[in-house]
């Protein structure tokens, strides 16, 4: 499966702060954004991933990853000349994806919790078509919206609803098979402008073939996408990482656990930032991970 993050956009909620950088390299508490949201394509098991951002800003996140090599991985880099939408991530992809299954995710999403592991693993297992997910909020009005049967099936979804029909919020992240790129191609642009997630959703939808899966307790999400939300962010990833001295979105630790690479290249990264908490924590993970049990393990979560 490939995986491709969307990490462009004008971040206009976020200026001054976006005004000459990604927001996906702003830092969420110690690490750049975009950690997360690799993270969490690496934990369903991907290790092919294409970055899509604004054409200033490509090289910035070469310099961060390279060709991905250092985390057993294949990283490659597309531009996005303009902000077309979301749906847009499939044109500009449509060679990374070629013809096979893919997942996606908004650079400026973050998702942390015990079910996740397994969820996207059986996302990706499951794959029929697209997998969505849903997400609990108390304010609906500003997401994407599922609306269920009685059964907890997607009946239909609503772009940013003034009067939501339910409280399930589309987070942004997705699963699809090899067809969404023709689908995306026959998309036309919204009122806005713009190629609509939701219209790809929609369209298969239609087919029968949109299945929705509810993150319930066990997986927080959080956007990042305001001054707020960003510092909102920040402070939770600070305090389950003090309270639980594991940490968050850590690529060299995720790509250790799915077997990327192995302890010894783990610590040698990790002792590439040695004043750091965060590389002093990769050395650590790095040399406790022969003696822990396969539970404890990422993969071998539950
Ligand atoms: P948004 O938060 O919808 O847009 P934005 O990031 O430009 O921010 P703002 O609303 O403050 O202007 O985008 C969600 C994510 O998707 C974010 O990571 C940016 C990315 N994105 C693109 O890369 N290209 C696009 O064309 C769009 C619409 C979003």
């Amino acid at each position: 499966m490939r995986g491709i993050i969307l990490a462009g956009g004008n971040g206009t909620r976020l200026q001054p702060v976006s005004l000459v950088g990604s927001k996906q390299l702003a830092p969420v508490y110690d690490k750049p954004m975009i950690y997360y949201p690799l993270s969490v394509l690496m934990l369903a098991g991907i290790s092919d991933v294409l970055i899509i951002t604004r054409p200033t800003e490509l090289e910035l996140f070469q310099r961060l990853f390279g060709d991905g090599g250092r985390l057993g991985m294949s990283i490659r880099y597309a531009a996005q000349d303009a902000p077309r939408g979301i749906a847009d991530a499939f044109r500009v992809g449509a060679d990374h994806i070629g013809g096979e299954d893919c997942a996606l995710i908004l650079g400026d999403n973050l998702f942390h919790g015990a079910d996740l592991p397994p969820m996207l693993r059986s996302s990706a297992e499951r794959l029929n078509g697209c997998v969505l997910f849903a997400h609990q909020v108390s304010d609906p009005q500003k997401f994407g919206v599922a609306e269920v049967d009685r059964a907890g099936r997607l009946v239909a979804i609503e772009e940013k609803p003034e009067r939501p029909r339910s409280n399930l919020a589309i987070p942004g992240l997705y699963f699809f098979d090899g067809e969404v790129v023709d689908i995306a191609k026959r998309l036309t642009p919204s009122l806005r402008g713009e190629l609509e997630i939701t219209d790809v959703l929609r369209a298969y939808l239609k087919q029968g073939r949109a299945d929705l899966m509810w993150m319930g307790r066990g997986v927080t999400w959080l956007d990042t996408g305001t001054h707020e939300s960003l510092l909102e962010a920040g402070l939770f990833v600070r305090d389950v990482q003090r309270r639980q001295g594991t940490r968050i979105g850590c690529v060299e630790e995720v790509a250790m656990h799915m077997g990327f690479i192995g302890p010894d290249e783990c610590h040698r990264l990790g002792a590439e930032m040695p004043n750091s908490p965060y590389g002093r924590y990769v050395m650590d993970c790095a040399r406790a991970y022969e003696r822990l049990p396969a539970s404890a393990r990422l993969r071998g979560g539950r």
